[in-house]
């Protein structure tokens, strides 16, 4: 990826062109820095936190960007909410003295996921069940169009994580255990996101690969949080390049304009601070142009002093840090180090013009012009969420061919604590950080999917309900919403995730009605001693919105033919279990990666 003659933007992939490496962004770039203080250096380095930083202080010291963290919500959260509250902060940057414009981020990591009138689409652990990069990126295009509604630029997605272990809490964030599939996924959903070329759309969103680099391949029980997030990678260099780095490679040439950095370490050291990965890999060898952002406080929690920390990561290669529970503190830093040479002035300005350029290249400087979109939520994205949900249900079983259901059928009873349960349905980061809001988002559960099609042969059993006379009893099995190293986990057997719905299933086993399950998972759950009882299983992961999909794909008017993303494995000693394991032939999962039945 080097420059083009004459500062032409160059082509990182056929058909994408890197923007912030045109000549005139450079240009902006170069002109800017040159008339910049130090602090105001400093103040494009940082990204506050919102709730926190005031209008005031984004003018008077030309803070370059804010965030909504994971809890953060204006208003009752709809797009209407979000947009009043966005524009006075990017009003406040304008007014500053140089009118740097800011960068507005948040976690819109399954549709405009914060905002509680937005589609919800499928975690993308469902997305890589599809294996579909063209649906990928239709998805990404109108998440962006989602979000530039509520007047963000920036999302912290896509996770390009491949998920080595499933008892790790955000597995399903990962859309799989295969980094070849993750590597092209991850490039459709930055495709989406930005466009082709980042600004080239009035709803290019700037996306975030993240985390790099070893998140979700730690070792079990190097993390002091939970048992894998923010844990050590102890792979060798060439299986880390392989499962962990690789798939950086299409989301840069795909023009991917940030690239978050992990909690993790890789041997022991800390990422944030990991100069040879973040300046020698990612930077140089790699040809990454855009800027690196670092976690939410990831360097404030490392040991040691606020002001080594932050020395030592920017030096690294950080370029921006996510400092923001230490309000401006992080600003003064940046500065006083540069003042004592501690960080040379020569770092900060590469970071400064990355940060600045990828401004340029999404079209900041000329105004964002986001405003109300009569798309959102529209038909046809809510049409969308439905083909993304048909394509990622994996048949894992279905016993003398009882799918599909006949819908001039009798009675069907349904049952299960994900059957009516909006939380149960979409996980994590949805409209909260681990999920507890989601009931505020606009979504349809299966309860009300399956009614609206059935009409009275719905039978909701909230309670153990004798099914005689039914034609199925459909049994809705969810594990609780999570996020991060909330969803870290040592048993995954249904039994301790979902006791109630092993309870039910025991109960509704001694009769004799078929039993379809549908389980609500952000990942493969040890299903080994309940298989045998139920006569259809269907994994359906983290639909989101479109329970309908789901009522469709049981009475067959759509066909299933979703993959699995993961392996699947038939116990917990089996873990964590991956495709190319010495033993995955001489002793095999549950189901390979890749299984899934269709009819
Ligand atoms: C997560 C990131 C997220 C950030 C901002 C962190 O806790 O690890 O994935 O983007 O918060 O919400």
């Amino acid at each position: 990826m080097e420059a083009g003659a004459g500062g032409r933007e160059q082509a990182g992939d056929a058909g994408v062109v890197l923007t912030f490496l045109s000549a005139a962004c450079r240009q902006r770039a170069a002109s800017l820095l040159a008339s910049m203080t130090r602090d105001e250096k400093a103040a494009q380095m940082i990204l506050a936190k919102d709730g926190i930083v005031t209008t005031s202080q984004i003018t008077s010291y030309g803070i370059g960007a804010v965030l909504a963290d994971g809890y953060y919500k204006p208003g009752h959260g709809a797009t209407s909410d979000w947009a009043a509250h966005i524009a006075p902060l990017h009003a406040a940057a304008r007014a500053s003295r140089l009118g740097i414009p800011l960068l507005y981020g948040l976690d819109a990591v399954h549709g405009m996921s914060h905002a509680t009138d937005a589609i919800i689409f499928p975690h993308n652990i469902g997305l890589g069940a599809t294996r579909d990069p063209d649906l990928v990126e239709r998805v990404a295009r109108a998440t962006a169009v989602e979000i530039a509604a509520t007047g963000a630029d920036w999302t912290f997605a896509p996770t390009i994580a491949a998920a080595r272990d499933e008892r790790w809490g955000r597995t399903y964030e990962s859309f799989s255990e295969d980094p070849v599939l993750v590597g092209s996924l991850g490039a459709s959903a930055v495709l989406g996101l930005q466009g082709h070329s980042l600004g080239a759309e009035r709803t290019s969103i700037l996306a975030t690969a993240k985390h790099f680099a070893g998140d979700g391949a730690t070792a079990y029980g190097t993390s002091s949080v939970g048992d894998l997030d923010r844990g050590d990678v102890t792979l060798n260099e060439s299986d880390f390049r392989a499962l962990a780095v690789a798939q950086y490679v299409p989301a840069i040439r795909a023009g991917v304009g940030s690239i978050m950095v992990s909690y993790s370490s890789y041997r022991g050291t800390a990422m944030s601070v990991n100069r040879p990965w973040l300046t020698n890999v990612l930077k140089k060898e790699l040809g990454f142009e855009g800027f690196l952002v670092s976690d939410l406080n990831a360097v404030e929690l490392l040991p040691g002093t606020s002001d080594t920390n932050i020395e030592a990561a920017i030096n690294a290669g950080l370029d921006m840090l996510m400092e923001s529970d230490s309000g401006l503190d992080a600003l003064s830093l940046i500065s006083d180090a540069v003042a004592g040479g501690r960080i040379s002035s020569a770092r900060v300005d590469d970071a400064v013009t990355r940060i600045l350029r990828v401004k340029c290249g999404l079209g900041l400087f000329e105004g964002t012009e986001r405003s109300l979109d009569p798309t959102v939520a529209s038909p046809a994205h809510r049409l969308l969420a439905k083909e993304a949900v048909e394509k990622s249900l994996v048949v894992l079983k279905n016993d003398l061919g009882v799918l599909p259901l006949n819908a001039a059928g009798g009675k069907i009873l349904l049952a299960g604590s994900g059957a009516d349960s909006q939380r149960r349905q979409m996980g994590g980061w949805t409209i909260n950080w681990d999920g507890s809001d989601a009931d505020d988002a606009t979504g349809t559960t299966l309860l009300s999917a399956l009614t609206s099609r059935l009409g009275q042969s719905v039978v909701n059993a909230e309670d153990p309900t004798d099914p005689t006379g039914a034609d199925a009893v459909i049994l809705v099995m969810s594990e609780r919403p999570y996020a991060e190293y909330l969803g870290d986990a040592s048993d995954l057997t249904l039994s301790a995730v979902a006791p109630d719905d092993v309870t039910a299933l025991s109960y509704y086993s001694q009769y004799d009605v078929p039993i379809i399950a549908i389980l609500f998972s952000g990942r493969p759950l040890v299903i080994t001693e309940e298989l045998p009882k139920v006569s259809a299983f269907i994994a359906a992961f983290l639909p989101g919105t479109a329970a309908d999909a789901i009522v469709d794909v049981l009475y067959g008017v759509t066909h299933p033919t979703g993959k699995l993303p993961m392996t699947w494995p038939k116990s917990m000693t089996q873990l964590p279990i991956n495709l190319g394991d010495p033993d995955y032939v001489t002793d095999p999962p549950l189901f390979p990666l890749g299984f899934g039945l269709t009819y």
